[in-house]
């Protein structure tokens, strides 16, 4: 494995063959749902290209940009042993300059559920992963489902710029407990950790009622909502269901619902979501 500093050196690299590129973006304290994403990059292309930054410009101020946790060396192991071609590392100021042109996420799509709460998220998402896909021009890019709305946000701006890359979208991987694996996992508590697992818990019954015929959109929020209000300390922020374009709907709609849940546990802003 390589481990590239520069863009220049990562272009220079990449044009030289014309091999099929995977491309696996991060920002780092890899976990095995990044892993799961980096292996069906390596499945699937010849070459694996995986970037670790830690995006100042999708933070906004006082979230957890200082203390996100940073693995560096760890990180390096890791993907050495998923067998990873180029590790992308940049500093910041080789990722950005001063006074930019920026990308603004759609204001409906951009600005809700996710976007509304951090509003302006999404847009510096948007720009890094811009950069990121112009530098190595991937053939496929992989992206979790957990970070549903990221997910519909990326394809829509390759869509709308017609950026010439496959976006994968790869299914969630859980703890065996059912606990959506997260870099943000590791603020908890083990008693924050314990009331945590109500969040995939309630996905699973709306899931369990969906399969016993429940369509009503409106019950199995009400549902969600009774279910983790009685957890102590968890404040919910949203329990929402959409399509998947995220527009809201009120009937389940087969193989195109998305129920999506956003939680405060103490300082730890948890998301999570089922695909329907
Ligand atoms: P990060 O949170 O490091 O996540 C990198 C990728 O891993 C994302 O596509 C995310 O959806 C996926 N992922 C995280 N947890 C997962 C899980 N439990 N199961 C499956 N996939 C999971 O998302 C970002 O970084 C950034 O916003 C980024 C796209 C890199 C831009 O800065």
């Amino acid at each position: 494995m390589v481990i590239v500093k520069t863009i220049i050196e990562l272009k220079n690299i990449l044009r030289k063959s014309n091999q099929s590129i995977g491309f696996v973006p991060t920002m780092g304290a890899l976990h095995d749902g990044h892993i799961s994403l980096i292996k069906k990059a390596r499945l699937e292309n010849e070459i694996v290209v995986v970037s670790i930054f830690v995006n100042p410009t999708q933070f906004l101020e006082g979230e957890d940009l200082d203390k996100y946790p940073r693995k560096d060396e760890a990180d390096k192991k890791i993907c050495e042993l998923c067998d990873v071609d180029y590790l992308f590392m940049p500093d910041i100021n080789t990722m950005y300059n001063k006074d930019e042109v920026t990308i603004n996420a759609p204001k409906t799509k951009g600005y809700i559920l996710e976007g509304f709460k951090r509003a302006g998220h999404f847009d510096g998402m948007l720009q890094i992963v811009l950069k990121l896909l112009n530098i190595v021009q991937p053939t496929n890019s992989y992206f979790g489902k957990k970070d549903a709305q990221q997910l519909s946000l990326i394809t829509q701006m390759v869509n709308n710029f017609y950026i010439d890359t496959n976006i994968v979208a790869c299914d969630i991987v859980r703890e065996s407990d059912g606990l959506a694996y997260s870099s943000r996992n590791v603020y908890l508590s083990k008693e924050q950790r314990e009331k945590a697992l109500s969040i995939s818990k309630s996905l699973k019954k709306s899931a369990k009622s969906i399969g016993e015929g429940q369509r009503d959109c409106k019950t199995i929020k009400n549902n969600i909502i009774e279910y983790l209000d009685n957890i102590d300390g968890l404040e919910i922020e949203y329990v929402e269901i959409v399509d998947k374009e995220f527009n809201k709907i009120e009937e389940i709609e087969l193989k195109n619902t998305i129920i999506l849940i956003a939680v405060q546990l103490g300082s730890t802003r948890l998301i999570d979501n089922i695909w329907i």
